[in-house]
């Protein structure tokens, strides 16, 4: 089966040939590639002031005692106010690592654009806001010459993946570190049993099964003053430009342990999904339930699940099936023959906390003048998910180069308060939603 599999390297160097890496040209190469000795101060920039940026931002404060937050961003300054009063008060942050956040007035920038201000005095950026701006976020980081922490997923569309994917080498180039927040490759269960995947425990990987089933997430209500664009902007899971849908935004962790236990993407994929329960118009435009098998090039297929519905079997989980036994990842994690008879089970009882080792390992590598740069596999990774919503929104098998190529663009090219964003409600006040069989999504 390896003979006939993809592998990652071989599809990187087509798709930069399909996508062409425009972005090499004319950029300072080794501008950035500083040393960093363990005596010099880092400079933090957090931009999107949300629940997760600032975890990552109390993270890095953690990582690393020479770290200052020297500029907040968000697009609202009720939010990165929160975020600020939150890192300060946080009880996972130690009391002399408070005295490294060196935030004034003059240091936050609100808006859609306060980020490319932002990150002009750093040496580190955080980027966290929904997955839509990120790769526009992260080409102004990559061409300033910022190392980034960059959560997942890298974009809901194939036009901002190939921008992604045509980052990876000038990032190499330019020697940045870029961690991106799919944490399992942080987490020692997943690492301990994917080594061992990969150096052949379970022989040829042959299919999987893969879940984030639950009841959904949080949903920000509508006031009276806000304009159509700040709702979808606080709204934002619900809608795709921002979003994604969630088989993007959440159910990529658990598609990508599949990408990483194959070391490939898949080539096509096929499936179907709605909105049976959650179709209030406060869920904008996105479906509550997806179901996908993805093809790769070897004939192996992963099914995958994810549901936001309460009330039914919750799952969050990868299983893998080889040719000489199974994966399963629920509790510890074990790994089992084709007899029954256990080969490894984790034990997983001291495991570090993943998110925190996502940064540890990002400012030891900067400090040491190393490299780490996950940006390949969080954007294949990312687009394996949204290949999946084309499928499950059109009804149709979609193959792989068409999703990456498609010229579809949902986020705009600029944003202002005074637009409106690219989806607006009927008169009714719903969204249009995607049916299969009648929309052609990509
Ligand atoms: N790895 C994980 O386990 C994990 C967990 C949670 C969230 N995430 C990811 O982190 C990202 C943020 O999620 P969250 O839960 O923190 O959401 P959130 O809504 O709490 O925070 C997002 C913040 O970004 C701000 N924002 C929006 N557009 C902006 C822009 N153009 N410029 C600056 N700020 C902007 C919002 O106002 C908001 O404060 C998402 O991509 C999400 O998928 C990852």
């Amino acid at each position: 089966m390896k003979n006939k599999q993809i592998d990652r390297r071989n599809f990187m160097k087509g798709t930069a040939l399909a996508t062409g890496s425009v972005m090499m040209a004319g950029l300072p190469i080794g501008a950035s590639a500083f040393v960093n000795p363990t005596e010099k101060k880092l400079k933090l920039a957090l931009i999107g002031c949300g629940g997760r940026g600032t975890g990552a931002a109390v993270q890095a404060l953690t990582a690393d005692p020479k770290l200052q937050l020297i500029a907040m961003c968000d697009a609202f300054k009720d939010r990165l106010d929160n975020s600020l009063n939150n890192i300060k008060n946080s009880e996972h942050l130690a009391e002399d690592r408070k005295k490294n956040i060196k935030i004034k007035e003059g240091d936050k920038y609100i808006g859609f654009d306060g980020y490319k201000e932002a990150i002009k005095d750093a040496d580190v950026v955080i980027l966290a806001t929904p997955p839509g701006f990120r790769p526009y976020h992260l080409e102004e980081c990559i061409n300033q010459g910022k190392h980034v922490f960059c959560e997942k997923p890298l974009g809901v569309d194939g036009t901002g993946i190939r921008k992604c994917l045509d980052l990876v080498k000038v990032a190499e180039e330019k020697k940045l570190n870029i961690v991106v927040g799919l944490q399992r490759h942080y987490q020692t269960k997943y690492r301990e049993i994917i080594k061992r995947v990969n150096d052949g425990a379970i022989g040829d990987v042959v299919s999987g099964q893969v879940y984030w089933n639950g009841g959904g997430v949080w949903v920000r209500e509508r006031k009276p003053e806000y304009t159509e664009m700040e709702y979808q902007m606080r709204n934002w899971y619900y809608f795709n430009w921002l979003c994604g849908d969630h088989i993007v935004e959440q159910h990529i962790h658990n598609i990508d342990v599949f990408n990483w236990a194959k070391d490939a993407y898949p080539v096509s994929a096929q499936g179907m999904g709605g909105r049976q329960v959650r179709t209030g118009k406060e869920y904008g435009e996105i479906f509550d339930h997806h179901y996908v098998e993805f093809k790769y090039a070897d004939g192996s297929i992963l099914n995958s699940q994810c549901r936001h519905i309460k009330g039914c079997k919750n799952d969050v989980s990868e299983t893998l099936t080889g040719t000489k036994g199974t994966v399963d990842t629920r509790g510890n994690g074990s790994i089992t023959d084709l007899s029954g008879k256990s080969i490894y089970k984790h034990r997983g009882k001291d495991d570090p906390d993943p998110y925190q080792v996502e940064h540890d390992e990002l400012f030891a590598s900067i400090r040491k003048g190393e490299v780490i740069n996950n940006l390949e596999y969080g954007a294949m990774s990312t687009m394996t998910s949204i290949l999946g919503r084309y499928a499950t929104y059109s009804g149709l098998e979609v193959k792989m180069e068409d999703a990456l190529a498609s010229d579809i663009q949902l986020m705009p090219a600029t944003n202002k308060w005074s637009d409106n964003p690219p989806i607006m409600p009927n008169g009714d006040g719903n969204y249009p939603i995607a049916v299969p069989g009648k929309s052609l999504v990509f």
